[in-house]
């Protein structure tokens, strides 16, 4: 069987996509001819994490009914039955609208209507993952997070996303202790090549006791880190072709030789419709690059699976 046909057919677990940035262009322009505003359209060339966000933002100013926050997530759900995943851990970002004026009960809504669609009618299911946005304080994350909580059980964890400069993990442990409090399990984003990455991630491990890491390669540089994340079995969500246009590198040496040493490496899309890969094509891309073989792909989602938030019956079954 050829690569292609091995890795489509391939049962996959996608743990680091975040919704908004499956928001393909026919559908961004659709929302925003409905809603009538007016969204600059993403025109690419991004070269850093900064610069991506500064195109990323403003476009889902389309988004703003319930049905919109249904298509969205729909939209998704359909392409990743296309892509034989059986299971997905989507991220969202409520700050990014409600702070456009954009109620919560109709964001959260909205996804969750398409989600239990998706476990009805597709056999594809997923979770969602609130993420708090590190370039606003941590006192408005705070607030999100008591807004969620009637919402608890659509929510599976909490992660950190946005821009990395100058928003270490710490400013957020204290949001970070509530959400664990209340037992949301823990994610945040170390992204790659970021000022400050290493200590971020030594951080975001030692105090803040999280249980994945997203990105994350960066823990090359530190070889007692990468022995912790192994010992106590943490995953790393990676996203090769995402890396490729934050930094002009994929980091397939980087994901190979922490999924040779034993960390529970997995690998995911973040932003597809801005980096133009789902999680197919990040796994077909890493394998070229990498060269890995069809061992090494099932090694690659089998540790996505182990380190899934999926309830264990769930897991074990799919395992
Ligand atoms: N939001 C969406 N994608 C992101 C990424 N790769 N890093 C930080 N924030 C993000
Ligand atoms: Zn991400």
């Amino acid at each position: 069987m050829d690569l292609e046909s091995f890795v489509a057919g391939m049962p996959k677990t996608e743990l680091h996509v975040h919704l908004e940035g499956t928001l393909e262009r026919d559908l961004l322009m659709r929302l925003a001819a409905e809603n009538g505003v007016d969204v600059p359209l993403p025109e690419g060339g991004f070269t850093d994490l900064t610069s991506f966000l500064a195109q990323y933002y403003p476009a889902m100013r389309a988004l703003v009914t319930e049905d919109d926050f249904f298509e969205l997530a729909w939209a998704y759900l359909l392409r990743a039955a296309e892509q034989s995943v059986v299971h997905a851990e989507l991220f969202f970002d409520p700050q990014a609208h409600t702070g456009r004026g954009v109620p919560f009960p109709d964001v959260i809504g909205g996804y969750r209507r398409a989600i239990e669609k998706a476990q009805r009618e597709l056999g594809v299911h997923a979770d969602l993952i609130l993420c708090f946005l590190r370039d606003l304080s941590a006192e408005h994350a705070m607030s999100t997070l008591m807004e969620a909580l009637p919402y608890k059980a659509w929510i599976v964890g909490v992660g950190l996303d946005s821009d990395e400069r100058g928003n270490p993990p710490a400013k957020f442990a204290a949001v970070f202790a509530r959400a664990r409090e209340e037992g949301f399990l823990l994610t945040m984003h170390c992204d790659i090549d970021q000022p400050g990455s290493i200590e971020h991630i030594r951080s975001a491990l030692l105090d803040i006791a999280v249980d994945r890491i997203d990105h994350g390669t960066n823990i090359v540089e530190d070889p007692a880190l990468v022995d912790l994340v192994r010992e106590r079995g943490i995953g790393l969500t990676c996203c090769p072709i995402s890396n490729g246009f934050v930094t002009d590198d994929m980091k397939a040496a980087e994901i190979v030789q922490l999924l040779r040493a034993g960390v529970k490496v997995t690998v995911s899309s973040d932003d597809p419709a801005y980096f133009g890969g789902y999680v197919t094509e990040n796994l077909l891309a890493l394998a070229r690059a990498g060269d890995l073989s069809e061992a090494d792909l099932v090694q690659l989602q089998r540790n996505a699976l182990e380190v899934s938030w999926l309830a264990p019956f769930r897991r074990d079954r799919l395992l």
